[in-house]
């Protein structure tokens, strides 16, 4: 199946927002999973040292073996870094707390902020046939959140519908331009995702008017409710599509993919 990118050649995409808390990581797992329930190969890449998007598929620290630290800095190939999740589909490159060295290693050269982008070009990752590879970033705009922006071909920023939502974007517009004009000239927004949305308060109906009047058809029509099973499913090792599959949110991720399937020309309009 083409994803509109190229013959075997990934869509890459970074979940960032440099504020923690949001749903990027239960938004990178559970695009994944949904994405793969299409019938899409994913590669889920943890690059946040806290290491939650692997424990939430099952991978706690003991079972990680080569993560992405080693494929960032001692140049690990992909095949011992990517592991079969029990989803479908869904691969995963895990991440450990090593990775919060790394961002100081790479801070010294600035070379270094291509290291996630070669090592996702490498020859080998063919192979696997991924149609995209979701990379998971940590709640900061540092060298591994620049490694991730360089090496992507866009960034899915998931705002939770709360006070103070906005107030942090326009320092990541400014991070977007500046890896634009450094590094990655192509880089394009994949949109933003309105989390933990619950209808019945006023205050999440503003954030979502102003986010829409501020930001136009960047942001996605889909909006993620609150739903307790959503951040059940990951103490289940489980994605929410897996762990309920009828839940608000296991059906909301599943549009939300759609969507973005949608955007990519993969699937046509309903
Ligand atoms: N739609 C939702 N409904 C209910 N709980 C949610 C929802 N989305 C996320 N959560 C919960 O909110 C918390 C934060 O979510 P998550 O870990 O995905 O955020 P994050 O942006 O990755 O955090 P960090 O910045 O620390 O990496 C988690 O406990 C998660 O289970
Ligand atoms: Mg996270």
């Amino acid at each position: 199946m083409s994803n509109g990118i190229g013959l075997h050649e990934p869509k890459i995409i970074s979940v960032v927002n440099q504020k923690g808390g949001v749903g990027k990581t239960t938004t990178t797992i559970n695009i994944g999973a949904a994405l793969a329930a299409q019938g899409m190969n994913v590669l889920l890449v943890d690059l946040d040292p806290q290491g939650n998007a692997s424990t939430g598929l099952g991978f706690p620290a003991s079972v990680r073996g080569k993560t992405t630290y080693d494929l960032l800095l001692d140049e690990a190939p992909i095949e011992e870094v990517v592991h079969d999740t029990e989803f479908e589909g869904l691969f995963l490159a895990p991440a450990t707390t090593d990775l919060s060295s790394a961002d100081m290693e790479l801070v010294s050269n600035e070379k270094r902020t291509f290291l996630l982008r070669d090592s996702l070009r490498q020859p080998a990752m063919e192979k696997f046939e991924f149609d995209f590879v979701l990379i998971d970033c940590p709640p900061s705009l540092n060298m591994l959140t620049i490694n991730a922006m360089v090496a992507s071909h866009s960034i899915l920023v998931p705002l939770q519908t709360e006070f103070y939502a906005l107030e942090g974007l326009s320092q990541l517009m400014l991070t977007v331009r500046e890896v634009r004009e450094a590094a990655n000239r192509d880089l394009r927004f994949e949109g933003v995702v309105l989390t933990m949305y619950d209808g019945r308060n006023n205050l999440a109906r503003q954030v979502e008017a102003d986010a829409r009047d501020n930001l136009g058809d960047m942001v996605f029509e889909t909006r993620i409710p609150r739903n307790v099973r959503i951040s059940e499913a990951p103490s289940f090792a489980m994605p929410v599509l897996s762990y309920d599959p009828s839940s608000t949110g296991a059906v909301a991720y599943s549009a939300l993919a759609k969507e973005i399937l949608i955007k990519n020309n993969i699937m046509a309009e309903a």
